[in-house]
């Protein structure tokens, strides 16, 4: 299947897998998921072949997307709001205990706890929305009129997008520095977990579950 003319969005939905090359190269799937692959990997001064090649190698399963609609918003409530809800707070209290006990050292993510609590407030305030308002006006079969409310979700979206490469710039891509302690570690480990939770998550909302509404 020739990949280079579908967009970015589309191949993530098809092609098992996709989500996380597209994630190691930094190709934002979720908020910019029309972009075109070709278009994508020319701005972004990608081998477009290369990319191609590492799509069609993919054997791993990708993004679960139940078909019907009422079944894809009970995958997102459990698969990904709860286990924001969850892991939240965890990874704040590790950036915390990070940024104090090293905030000597040159390469503390200063700024990271209060960057976390901030997203995990929007987050919440979003979530909910969905949960009470648009969510049960999608499975109630409303139509047209849910333009608005998704457009308002979408632009949530882009904002939370911001947030996550600022979240990447802070901890050098969740790489942590030499002699970094376990705390540091898992700190990393926790974010680049909720990068890729909160990814995937926008991409079934964005590209698939709002896309029947529009
Ligand atoms: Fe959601
Ligand atoms: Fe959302």
């Amino acid at each position: 299947m020739a990949l280079e003319h579908l967009s970015v969005g589309e191949i993530a939905v098809i092609l098992p897998g996709a989500a996380t090359v597209f994630r190691r190269h930094k190709i934002d799937f979720c908020c910019k998921g029309d972009t075109v692959l070709a278009k994508e990997a020319e701005s972004r001064g990608l081998d477009l072949a290369a990319l191609e090649a590492e799509l069609h190698a993919l054997e791993t399963p990708g993004v679960h997307a139940p078909a019907e609609t009422a079944d894809l918003i009970a995958h997102i409530i459990e698969r990904y709001h709860k286990v924001h809800r969850r892991e939240f707070p965890e990874v704040i209290a590790l950036a915390r205990r990070v940024e104090s006990v090293h905030q000597d050292r040159t390469d503390c993510p200063r700024g990271l706890a209060n960057l976390l609590a901030d997203m995990f407030e929007d987050l919440e305030d979003h979530q909910h929305k969905e949960e009470a308002v648009l969510f049960p006006a999608m499975i109630r079969g409303m139509g047209p009129v849910l333009r608005d409310p998704i457009a308002r979700m979408m632009q949530d979206h882009d904002d939370l997008g911001a947030l996550l490469r600022f979240m990447a710039e802070l901890t050098d891509d969740f790489v942590p520095p030499e002699g970094a302690c376990t705390t540091w570690r898992a700190l990393y480990a926790g974010c680049s977990k909720l990068d890729m939770d909160l990814r995937e998550h926008v991409h079934l909302e964005n590209n698939i579950l709002f896309q029947r509404f529009l």
